[in-house]
Parts: structure tokens; C-alpha cells; sequence
């Protein structure tokens, strides 16, 4: 298994290419099963998520072809000759996302068997709300062995289903097996993240019919089949927040290109607040169009400590948790971060302590008291964002940091030691051992 290992103390300076949202493209994967045309997706960011996810599909029968290389892949999905609806679970188990195949899968051929997920190291997690809403559009489902097996004879029917809470997975499936369905379907409650927004625009481009895109009621006409597309996936917004975070704990001057602050919600401001200057800039290319990127810049000096709470969309993201106590650990007084979309989202805690953190953790909220440094130490990742803010941490630590289990890291950051080691950190790769 590969370890990081990170000397602290280098600050970052340069550009940072941010790729495609992992969060966008498993969906938007997903939602090839809905029709035989071919489905382009580009700009895909080269993780091992998008790869279990098509060893899944390409399990089901799709072709996929890919094209291109770091620097935003393509790949083109044709769900013509389907051989099966059954996704099991050794696939299913490496990620949860893998349940956005039942949706489509149903809705189209009027069947699927999925693997239930099974709980994860960030909490239960179970999938209740998707079984439920495809049951009010008329599936039948069993749950039999482990496995949601889900049926319908001729169509869904559209129906309202009113989410007791926001589920950006739930809303994303139902949001795409109601595409497909007879009849009105009105998802009220529904997630507004911009990636269901982006499975959206996405699903209207291969001919679904929906009002109320990026708020929180999708009003979906269902129809009887959709088509092909060309569909460009947005840029990872957890990503961009991530490496904003590392400059606030790093320091330095850092332009993160091909994103922008539209789709970061919440997180412009907490970072301002802490005393991080974030801003939207366009670079001009003559007639290749402006590339726009994030600057983001930190003066010397320490932040000052500010209260976060995780929240859907447009609130603070739970997936910038982790990084953001990193950020806190050597802040100026002291940060209240509460958590309430995962019960069980604080694994880095420890880890950052044996840093040199000082977290009191009590229920939700943790309790960071901003101290002058850490000091690096080895530490375990445990899951996938939690990995990145150990990674964090030991940008600014006194030592050399080893972070063991970076697998977990590699499901959702592309080349992560490359990125920073461009801008000047010490970080490398240790393979193996
Ligand atoms: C997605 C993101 C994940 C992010 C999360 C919250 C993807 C691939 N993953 O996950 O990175 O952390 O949104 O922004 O897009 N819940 C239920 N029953 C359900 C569905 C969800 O109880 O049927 C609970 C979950 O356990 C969790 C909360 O609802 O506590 C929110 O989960 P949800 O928004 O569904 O997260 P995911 O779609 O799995």
C-alpha cells in the first residue's frame, strides 16, 4: 500500500488545475443506462471511483470508450445491448454511489437487483429514501439476501414524493428513473447541489422535461425515451475548496483553474472570514476565450478561528469538514464545527490530536483550539476526505508526515502529491511497503 509523506513548512505558490466534479460524473455515468443513444461525457476526472463505476456499468453490458488523458478525459457510454440488471455486491461494496444504477435500470428495463451498500466508515448511510420514492412510482421491491430486488410491469408512474430530509443520492435517482416514467413526478425537499444540477441540464440535453432545476422542487415530465448527448461535467467544487484550504495552512498565492466561487455555496465567505483572500479572476486567451480560475491567497500571519456548520447545499459542505478542522488546528482562538449531515464524521480527529491539535469533541460538534503548530507525525487515513485533511495538516507541520492507507485518497483526489508538489510543498509518493 502507497503512503504519502509530507515535510511541512513550504508555502504554495503557482496554478492548480481543478478537474472534473467525481460527484457529477458518477450520476451522470449512471444516467447512460437510461437510453441506447450514446452518452460523451469529457472533462472526467481520473479517479478510481469513476473506474469501479465503469466496471459496473460495463458489467451491465455498456460500451465504454475513453479518450484523453489527464487534462479532462472523455468518455462516451452506449447502453444499447444491456445483459444484465443485477449489480452485485463486490462491485457495490467498493462505493455507495453504485446504487444510482437502480433508477435507471428500472425505469428502463423494468427491472434491477442491487447489492445494498452496507454501512461505510462516515456512518449507516442506508438507501431507504431511493427504495422508498421508487416504490411510490409504483416498483415493487424486495429486499431479499442483500439485495433490493426492484420490479415494474410497463412504466413508472410519476407521483410527488416529499423527501423528510435532503438526499443528493436519492434525488439524483429518482430524479432519473422519473425522467422515464408516465405522468408528472414532483420531488419536493430535493437536494439543490450543483451536481444534481448538473445531472440535470445533463438529462434535459437527452430529452427529459424538467422545471425547477437548481431548487429544491423538480417538477419532471415523464417520456418515453430519451436520447443521446454531449455533456461537459462541472468542476469539482470539493476539489477547488480543498486546495483553497491548503493555502489557508500552507500560505503562499495560488490560482486554481477552471473553477470558480459560483458553485461553492457557503465556503467563499468562511474562508474570508478566517482572513483568507478568495476571489473569482479570468485569464484572457485572444481567441481562445478567457480560462477562468479561484485565486486564493493567504498574507503572513495566522487565521482566526470561525464557526462552521455542515448543511446541504448552498450551506458548508460535510465533504470539507475534515479539511477545514485541519485548517482550524493553528488558527488564531478557537472554532465551534458541527456536523450535521454524517453521525460518524470526525475518524480524523484522533489523527489530527496525535498531530498536535487540540479537539474536544462533544456529540456533532468538535471544538478546535488553535494552536501555534503541529508537528508531524504518521497517521491513518480513514476515509476519503479525512485522508486529504491529514494531508493538510502536514503541509504546515513541524517534521515529516506519513499518511498511511492513501487509497482512500486516490478514490476522489487525482494526482494530489503532483498537484502541491508543483506549487512548492514536499510531498511525495512512497509506493508500496
Ligand atoms: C453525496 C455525495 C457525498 C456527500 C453527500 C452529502 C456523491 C457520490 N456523494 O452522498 O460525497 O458527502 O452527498 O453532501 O454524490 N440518507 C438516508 N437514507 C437515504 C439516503 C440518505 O438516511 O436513503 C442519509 C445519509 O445517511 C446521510 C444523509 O441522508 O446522513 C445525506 O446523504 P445523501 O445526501 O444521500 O448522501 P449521498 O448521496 O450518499
Amino acid at each position: 500500500m502507497d503512503h504519502i509523506r509530507i515535510r511541512g513548512g513550504n508555502s504554495l505558490n503557482g496554478d492548480i488545475r481543478i478537474g472534473g466534479a467525481k460527484n457529477a460524473a458518477l450520476p451522470l455515468m449512471a444516467a447512460s443506462l437510461l437510453t441506447d443513444a450514446p452518452l460523451t461525457l469529457s472533462n472526467l476526472p481520473h479517479l478510481a471511483d469513476i473506474t469501479t463505476l465503469a466496471n459496473l456499468l460495463v458489467q451491465h453490458g455498456v460500451d465504454i470508450h475513453m479518450e484523453g488523458d489527464h487534462e479532462g478525459r472523455s468518455l462516451t457510454l452506449s447502453a444499447k445491448n444491456i445483459t444484465s440488471t443485477t449489480a452485485p455486491y463486490d462491485l457495490v461494496r467498493k462505493m455507495r454511489a453504485t446504487a444510482l444504477v437502480l433508477g435507471p435500470l428500472v425505469a428502463r428495463f423494468g427491472q434491477a437487483r442491487v447489492s445494498l451498500p452496507g454501512g461505510c466508515a462516515i456512518g449507516a448511510r442506508p438507501i431507504d429514501l431511493h427504495i422508498k420514492g421508487l416504490q411510490d412510482l409504483g416498483a415493487e421491491i424486495e429486499l431479499e439476501g442483500g439485495y433490493v430486488n426492484a420490479k415494474t410491469s410497463g412504466r413508472l408512474r410519476g407521483k410527488e414524493i416529499v423527501f423528510p430530509f435532503v438526499s443528493v443520492g436519492a434525488t439524483e435517482n429518482l430524479m432519473m428513473a422519473a425522467s422515464l416514467a408516465e405522468g408528472e413526478t414532483r420531488l419536493v425537499n430535493a437536494a439543490r447541489e450543483p451536481e444534481v444540477i448538473d445531472l440535470a441540464n445533463c438529462l434535459v440535453a437527452m430529452g427529459a422535461q424538467i422545471d425547477g432545476i437548481g431548487t429544491d422542487t423538480l417538477i419532471i415530465q415523464g417520456v418515453e425515451q430519451l436520447g443521446g448527448a454531449h455533456h461537459r461535467v462541472i468542476a469539482d467544487r470539493i476539489e477547488a475548496g480543498t486546495y483553497a484550504m491548503a493555502v489557508a495552512v500552507a500560505g503562499g498565492a495560488v490560482r486554481l483553474t477552471g473553477a470558480n466561487l459560483d458553485n461553492l455555496g457557503a465556503v467563499a465567505e468562511v474562508l474570508r472570514s478566517a482572513g483568507l483572500s478568495i476571489e473569482n479572476g479570468v485569464v484572457e486567451n485572444g481567441a481562445a476565450g478567457g480560462q477562468e480560475f479561484i485565486s486564493v491567497q493567504r498574507e503572513n500571519g495566522r487565521l482566526i478561528g470561525v464557526d462552521v456548520m455542515t448543511d446541504p447545499y448552498p450551506g458548508f459542505p460535510t465533504d470539507l469538514q475534515a479539511q477545514f478542522m485541519a485548517m482550524m488546528t493553528t488558527v488564531n482562538g478557537a472554532s465551534m464545527v458541527t456536523e450535521t449531515i454524517f453521525e460518524n464524521r470526525f475518524m480524523h480527529v484522533p489523527e489530527l490530536t496525535r498531530m498536535g491539535a487540540s479537539i474536544t469533541l462533544h456529540g456533532g460538534s468538535a471544538m478546535i483550539r488553535g494552536v501555534p503548530r503541529l508537528t508531524g507525525a504518521p497517521v491513518m487515513a480513514t476515509d476519503l476526505r479525512a485522508s486529504v485533511s491529514l494531508v493538510l495538516a502536514g503541509l504546515a507541520a513541524d517534521g515529516d508526515t506519513i499518511v498511511n492507507r492513501v487509497y482512500h485518497l486516490d478514490r476522489g483526489y487525482e494526482r494530489v502529491e503532483e498537484k502541491l508538489a508543483a506549487c512548492g510543498a514536499e510531498i511525495e509518493r512512497i509506493k508500496g511497503g
